[in-house]
């Protein structure tokens, strides 16, 4: 059996009771670890994917890692949150929703916004009434750092956004001023978690929106140069998957009324550059790979729309969930890159090609 990502208090609290959680977007990277959290403490787990970014695989992964007589106590419907009535069924009996179900990605954002919307807007909408419907306990969404737009302000309260720099951006500021009017007009309870460069195995490395840190690694074992873009001295708050698991079970639980209907930022409060965290994937790859041969980086254009700093205040999170960052990047990145050699060991035309020395 897996081991937990969470501190045993936290996991004692989950387990006092078994309840029914639905997990959106339970086939990505976030939801799949979710679930199998959830399953791991012995809760009900309803696990709703349409396949869009997800993987039949991540679900592999997680019956493989809880085993089968917990893997039973999980419902997997396979729909879409632009369907009402798809919403409606997953909700009935849940006491928690975690809703991760969206379409990620920037530049997929403004090559495609009306997708974007689809899933992040419409479907939030339809998730945010059904749950309402069914009187979930409580709604816990994905929000996202994108939300602090043009703001320059560092670290980032929450209380203090600019102007959103993409349709991604406006869908996911969107869910906020849903879950926030939802409260006041029908008393339900939410709370959104702006996850910041959330990393970690099952993070897709490919296709053309696939997040920097996977990206890398996939070029690092295919010894392809990685694209930096500009001077390699923008910065991140990278945050490790583990924190992102205790963020959520921790807003699902908390029972101190001045936490909930609020936005949270979820990450590390750890500021790491483009350059540093190259030499950081390099360094943990070495480790387990000792031979490998890694180019040196190619920089490129500034990319537009980049904002050149990001670093999270996790002030509130802490005061009001009691949410402490328990993996730093660097114990995040050497757990995640065994999971990259072993993918990259399945799929050998992805990333274990000779050059691999
Ligand atoms: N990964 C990050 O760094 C990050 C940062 C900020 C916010 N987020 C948010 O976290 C959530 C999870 O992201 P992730 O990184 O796990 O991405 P992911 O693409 O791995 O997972 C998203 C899942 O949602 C599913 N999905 C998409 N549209 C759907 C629809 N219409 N109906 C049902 N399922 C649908 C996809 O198939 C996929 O399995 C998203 O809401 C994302 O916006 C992620």
């Amino acid at each position: 059996m897996a081991p937990l990502m969470i501190s045993t208090d936290l996991a004692d609290r989950v387990r006092a009771a078994r309840r029914s959680w639905l997990v959106t977007g339970a086939a990505g990277f976030i939801g799949s670890h979710l679930v199998e959290q959830l399953l791991l403490l012995d809760q009900t787990v309803i696990a709703l994917d349409d396949f869009s970014t997800g993987h039949q695989s991540n679900l592999n992964e997680v019956r493989e890692a809880v085993g089968s007589e917990r893997w039973s106590r999980m419902n997997f419907l396979e729909a879409t949150i632009v369907d009402p009535a798809a919403c409606a069924k997953a909700c009935v009996g849940v006491d928690f929703v975690l809703h991760q179900a969206a379409l990620g990605s920037v530049p997929r954002s403004i090559e495609n916004p009306v997708a974007t919307h689809a899933a992040n807007a419409t479907g939030f909408l339809n998730m945010l009434a059904a749950a309402r419907d069914a009187q979930v306990r409580r709604f816990v969404y994905a929000a996202s750092s994108s939300t602090y737009g043009d703001s320059p302000a560092l670290p980032k309260l929450e209380d203090v956004i600019g102007r959103p720099l993409s349709p991604y951006a406006v869908t996911k500021y969107l869910n906020e001023l849903y879950a926030d009017v939802f409260s006041r007009c029908y008393a339900t309870q939410s709370i959104g978690l702006r996850y910041f460069n959330v990393f970690g195995a099952r993070q897709d490395p490919d296709g053309a929106y696939a997040a920097v840190i996977p990206r890398w690694v996939q070029q690092m074992l295919t010894a392809s140069g990685c694209t930096i873009n500009g001077d390699g001295e923008t910065s991140r708050d990278f945050c490790f998957i583990a924190n992102v698991v205790q963020a959520n079970l921790r807003a699902a639980l908390v029972e101190d009324a001045r936490a909930i209907n609020q936005v949270y930022n979820v990450a590390c409060g750890e500021r790491t550059t483009l350059n540093e965290l190259h030499a950081m994937i390099r360094a943990a790859l070495l480790e387990l790979r000792p031979g490998l041969r890694v180019a040196p980086p190619v920089y490129a254009a500034f990319r537009a729309g980049d904002v050149r700093h990001s670093l999270a205040s996790i002030e509130k999170a802490g005061t009001l969930l009691g949410y402490q960052a328990t993996h730093s990047v660097r114990d995040g990145m050497s757990q995640a890159m065994g999971w990259y050699l072993q993918r990259a060991a399945r799929t050998p035309n992805a990333a274990t090609r000779p050059e691999l020395s």
